[in-house]
């Protein structure tokens, strides 16, 4: 097990920023290892005139970094905001445009361990889930409430199970959910090993439920809708994605905004990790990393 969370692809992520950036956004803080890149890297003599606003949906990450700028460890030109990224424009977006703006979607190191909020397969708690704790719906919500044929599509959509499979386990799900309860992680670990499901299809189950629980391509979809307009121009949005289902939502939107001749694509394919990353960091083996520019 890791013993911290590594931040995946930083330098190229910090190559991308353009030289002249004063305000920058990283809308998925986690444990700031990526902002503390770009801190390094801009700080010599601008870093005074950089804002950098750092967003999180999960109010846990928001809470501690501010500790730490209360403590004096962060200057005072860095803001911590708890909101989704695709709400960044309700901000402030009158006041200011987004000279650099990063994404770094998936779950951070903490979510993993942390068994009270149940990201893994691996440690036994509640059956929860959410980033967001102050969201009503926790994974057992849903596993309790969703109907068959939405798990089903969910799993297919999201887990690339086939058809069949992908209904057989979730009816399996719903017809014995009330007598297993639910309760904890090993609950619903038992119930999919009782299908005969290997480690690995378990943890495809899991993920597919954290997807869901947290509407993350909702968010997604949402932010590449209105991105775009929060850039200033030479501005750039760099989207790194672990999954293949964000990594085309995030091509094809760049497809998209490249052919209307006010964006330009900063590398034509995705970027991915180096093979020394992917050995030291298993973690960024499925990294992509997606960079496009506003033209001036
Ligand atoms: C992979 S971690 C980011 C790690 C960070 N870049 C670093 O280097 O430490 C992803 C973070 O995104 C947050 N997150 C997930 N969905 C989000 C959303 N819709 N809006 C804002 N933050 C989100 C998670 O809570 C998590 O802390």
């Amino acid at each position: 097990m890791l013993k911290k969370h590594i931040s995946i692809l930083v330098d190229e992520v910090c190559d991308a920023i353009p030289q002249w950036a004063k305000n920058i956004v990283d809308g998925t803080a986690g444990h700031g290892g990526h902002i503390r890149a770009m801190y390094e890297k801009v700080k010599v003599d601008t870093w005074q005139e950089t804002t950098i606003r750092w967003i999180d949906k999960d109010g846990v990450m928001i809470d501690r970094l501010n500790t730490q700028k209360n403590e004096g460890n962060w200057p005072d030109s860095i803001y911590f905001l708890h909101t989704p990224y695709d709400a960044i424009g309700d901000i402030e977006s009158i006041k200011w445009k987004i000279d650099y703006l990063l994404l770094d979607i998936g779950i951070n190191w903490e979510h993993v361990v942390d068994a009270e909020r149940w990201f893994s397969i691996k440690a036994d708690g509640p059956l929860d889930m959410r980033f967001d704790t102050t969201q009503w719906k926790t994974a057992r919500d849903y596993l309790m409430l969703v109907s068959p044929e939405n798990l089903s599509c969910a799993l297919q959509a999201y887990g690339d199970f086939p058809p069949i499979r992908a209904k057989k386990i979730a009816d399996y799900i719903v017809h014995n959910r009330r007598k297993n309860g639910l309760a904890t992680t090993n609950d619903f670990k038992k119930l999919l090993q009782d299908m005969w499901l290997g480690n690995r299809r378990c943890a495809i189950v899991y993920q597919v439920v954290r997807i869901v629980v947290n509407d993350e391509l909702g968010h997604l979809e949402r932010f590449l809708e209105t991105f775009w307009d929060w850039l200033a121009p030479g501005g750039r949005c760099a989207i790194i994605t672990f999954h293949s289902v964000e990594d085309r939502q995030v091509k094809k939107a760049f497809k998209e905004l490249h052919k209307s001749s006010n964006f330009t694509l900063v590398s034509k394919k995705a970027i991915q990790p180096s093979r020394q990353e992917k050995e030291k960091n298993k973690a960024s083996r499925s990294a992509k990393l997606r960079i496009i520019e506003r033209n001036r």
